[in-house]
């Protein structure tokens, strides 16, 4: 059952979101090598909480933390650790997600740790331009299939492959609602897309295979090939008029300044 939200819906699905957004800039001020992953976390939490929302990962299937923190060759879920310690030319993906006033929003940003090489610099860019040319396709009267086949057409040409075991999601007063959203597909393809709609789009793009690996901790997905993934995610809401992204990388790229990728 896809649930199709009203305009109000929607205005509150974005506040959450725009939460994230600023949530995902106040931890980008902390980003930097010797810093560990549970100060990120810690630094999340305190923030989301002084906003008067709820972290929605913590707890959610028993996950353990308030943001996701995935480095280098782990793709996504990675769990913040005090032993796991940020170094110069690191890339992490955070992911975060609030409830606020009964919606749920979730985003997520790869950013450099210091300077990254330019071969991973590459895959970032890559990666964050899929998503925006997945969201173009988000239009009412297409099907799903046409953002899947936008998201993967864009990464496979440019050499990179596409993590299939994981993908986007609908969602509103839950984080996972129907459509399943992948990236990749054939256009044409898969539910039609309605105005009302909100969806989250989360290319997760390798350098290497698309092979994933499910480490022990019962949450890490990291490549198999242990080569670098990364991963960006925005909230849209499909709207008669086009696609709403609901979350924001504003925040964060005016922390990051000229470094933003
Ligand atoms: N953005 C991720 C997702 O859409 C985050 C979920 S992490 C979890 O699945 F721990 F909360 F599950
Ligand atoms: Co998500």
């Amino acid at each position: 059952m896809i649930y199709l939200k009203t305009d109000e819906e929607i205005e509150l699905m974005y506040a959450a979101n725009q939460l994230v957004g600023k949530t995902l800039a106040e931890v980008s001020k902390h980003i930097a090598p010797g810093v560990s992953t549970l100060q990120l976390d810690k630094i999340a939490e305190e923030f989301i909480r002084d906003n008067g929302a709820v972290p929605a990962f913590l707890g959610y299937g028993g996950y353990p933390n308030s943001i996701c923190t995935s480095v280098n060759e782990q793709i996504v879920h990675g769990i913040p650790s005090s032993t796991s310690i940020l170094k110069e030319g690191d890339e992490i993906a955070v992911d975060c997600g609030t409830v606020l006033n009964g919606f749920v929003g979730d985003s997520a940003y790869t950013f450099c740790v210091g300077e990254v090489s330019p071969e991973v610099r590459k895959l970032m860019k890559t990666t964050k331009e899929s998503l925006y040319v997945g969201i173009q396709h988000a239009l009412e009267g297409h099907r799903l299939g046409d953002i899947s086949n936008a998201v993967q057409t864009y990464c496979e040409s440019r050499g990179y492959s596409v993590v299939r075991e994981l993908v986007g999601h609908g969602i509103g007063h839950v984080m996972h609602e129907e459509p399943e959203v992948p990236n990749y597909g054939r256009r044409g393809c898969g539910p039609l897309l309605r105005s009302g709609m909100c969806i989250c789009i989360e290319p997760m793009i390798n350098m290497g295979s698309k092979n994933v690996s499910f480490e022990k901790d019962g949450w890490t997905v990291r490549t198999k090939d242990r080569k670098c993934s990364a991963h960006y995610e925005h909230c849209i809401a499909i709207r008669p008029d086009g696609p709403q992204i609901l979350s924001s990388f504003k925040f964060l790229e005016e922390v990051l300044g000229d470094k933003a990728i």
